[in-house]
């Protein structure tokens, strides 16, 4: 068995520009225990998609334009990702939202970064909302995937202040730069076999998670 054949192979589903995947990229150049075997776009000529081509990761175009509907885009994408064998699939900035035979069918093996402190705002323009809410602490957040939008179980989260000052695009700096730490590390416990799903909770070396693990 060569080294690559032993890590947990995954692939990452992007809609834009990608600074996530970079990250992954960057851990997997730096001995990460897991390798980036193909990454998926559902829009054409996104910056994402350079970043892969650039690390000689395969990459395939999806473009949910061309289908009638979201069951017809969900197939051809679940067939894209098939055709990779992954071990793990992760939405790194995937802007769709999923049918539920999309998320059974790879139902425990599919996670998401989203850019709040689940269950705190779900959907879009979170810094903007946490802003709006007078939230003192903002971040982000590592789930599994399941049909609810942005609302399965979360595994961990990174934490960062809201100051004074702060817009939406100063926050929205601060929070990817945790982002960008935070989902190579749960990459990393899925490829070390530390993570499972099971009856809809995060199990972490054996427990079941009562709260998401802070980092
Ligand atoms: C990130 O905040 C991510 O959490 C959200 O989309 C933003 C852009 O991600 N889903 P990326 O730069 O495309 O990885």
């Amino acid at each position: 068995m060569t080294e690559t054949q032993q890590k947990t192979s995954v692939v990452v589903l992007v809609s834009g520009s990608g600074t996530n995947l970079q990250a992954l990229i960057d851990a997997t150049a730096n001995g990460a225990p897991f390798e980036i075997r193909g990454v998926i776009s559902n829009r054409p000529g996104v910056r994402g998609l350079e970043r892969a081509t650039t690390a000689d990761i395969p990459t395939r175009v999806i473009d949910h334009t061309e289908f009638p509907d979201r069951a017809s885009f969900d197939a051809a994408l679940a067939e894209a990702i098939d055709a990779f064998t992954p071990d793990l699939i992760v939405l790194a900035g995937f802007m769709r939202i999923l049918t539920q035979a999309f998320v059974d069918r790879f139902a425990g093996r599919m996670l998401n970064i989203h850019p709040s402190l689940l269950p705190a705002f779900q959907g879009l323009h979170t810094h903007r909302r946490a802003l709006e809410a007078g939230m003192r602490e903002h971040g982000a957040s590592v789930h599994f995937v399941t049909a609810e939008l942005d609302g399965g179980p979360v595994i961990a989260q990174a934490r960062v202040a809201v100051e004074q000052n702060d817009s939406e695009s100063s926050l929205a700096v601060r929070v990817l730069q945790r982002e960008h730490e935070l989902l190579p590390k749960v990459v990393g416990w899925f490829a070390g076999g530390r993570l499972a799903l099971r009856d809809e909770r995060v199990w972490f070396d054996g427990q079941a998670l009562e709260t998401p693990i802070q980092c």
